[in-house]
């Protein structure tokens, strides 16, 4: 059965509730579209006047970060029901700069996956290499390993509904993208690590995006790989560019 291709945008640190609502409102006419999921993932504060403002379309919102706990004292976290009762559908988990600047390592991503399914969201499990990385070519064990072990003991039936958001870590907010050849490399390793994991349906079904400067100009060719079922989008999520990343 064909993935149904998914962009989601990355909104990071940025847009104040009422400037995302009037971002909500301008994208509104562009990301209208039957064939691709369009996920706008935001910061806490604006889940829930972004959920109010895309009522009645075809877009669906997401968290980008989450603690694994249900409640309780860990003050200044949020958590998975949290975000299911706030209308929330999709988390993105283990991006770059979680990993990068508040220490977040695959064993403490497996907790907040496992949790993600528990509560009923989707994880976007994001995973990626640094330039010295990829100059040493290490590029797909060390993915590999961010794959299995962010992944330990989550089961095909829930992999197989998950997102992989494959992110070089030189390529995010830098202008820099990498190839399609380069993009469809990984994104098929990824692939190839799902199915040896877990079985050739798991890894037919399971969806995975690039991310990392895509912008309308460069979208089509790199979401038309055959193993790139679309973006993670940041920097051009916050512009009508985006529209056109949807719809290319
Ligand atoms: P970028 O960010 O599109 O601005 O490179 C992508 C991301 O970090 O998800």
């Amino acid at each position: 059965m064909a993935r149904k291709r998914i962009v989601a945008g990355n909104w990071k640190m940025n847009m104040t509730p009422s400037e995302a609502i009037k971002l909500v409102e301008e994208l509104k006419p562009l990301v209208q579209s039957d064939s691709v999921e369009v996920v706008y993932c935001v910061p806490a504060i604006d889940i829930v006047p972004v959920v109010e403002a895309v009522k009645g379309t075809n877009v669906v919102v997401g968290a980008e970060n989450m603690y694994f706990e249900d409640k309780g004292a860990f003050t200044g976290e949020i958590s998975a029901p949290m975000l299911v009762d706030a209308g929330v559908k999709y988390v993105i988990l283990g991006h770059s700069e979680r990993r990068q600047y508040f220490g977040e390592d695959n064993a403490l991503l497996n907790k907040k996956v496992k949790k993600a399914f528990e509560a009923g969201l989707t994880p976007i499990l994001c995973c990626g290499e640094t330039l010295e990385q990829r100059e040493m070519g290490v590029t797909i064990d060390f993915i590999s390993t961010q794959i299995k072990e962010g992944l330990y003991e989550v089961s095909a039936e829930n992999v197989a509904k998950m997102v992989i958001a494959y992110e070089p870590i030189w390529a995010i907010g830098t202008g820099k993208t990498a190839t399609s050849d380069q993009a469809e490399e990984v994104c098929k390793a990824i692939r190839d690590v799902i199915r040896v994991m877990y079985n050739d349906a798991t890894a037919e079904s399971v969806r995975i995006q690039y991310g990392g400067s895509v912008k309308g100009e460069n979208a089509a060719e790199i979401f038309g790989k055959p193993d790139i079922d679309g973006g993670l989008v940041g920097g051009a999520a916050l512009k009508a560019d985006f529209g056109k990343i949807v719809n290319c």
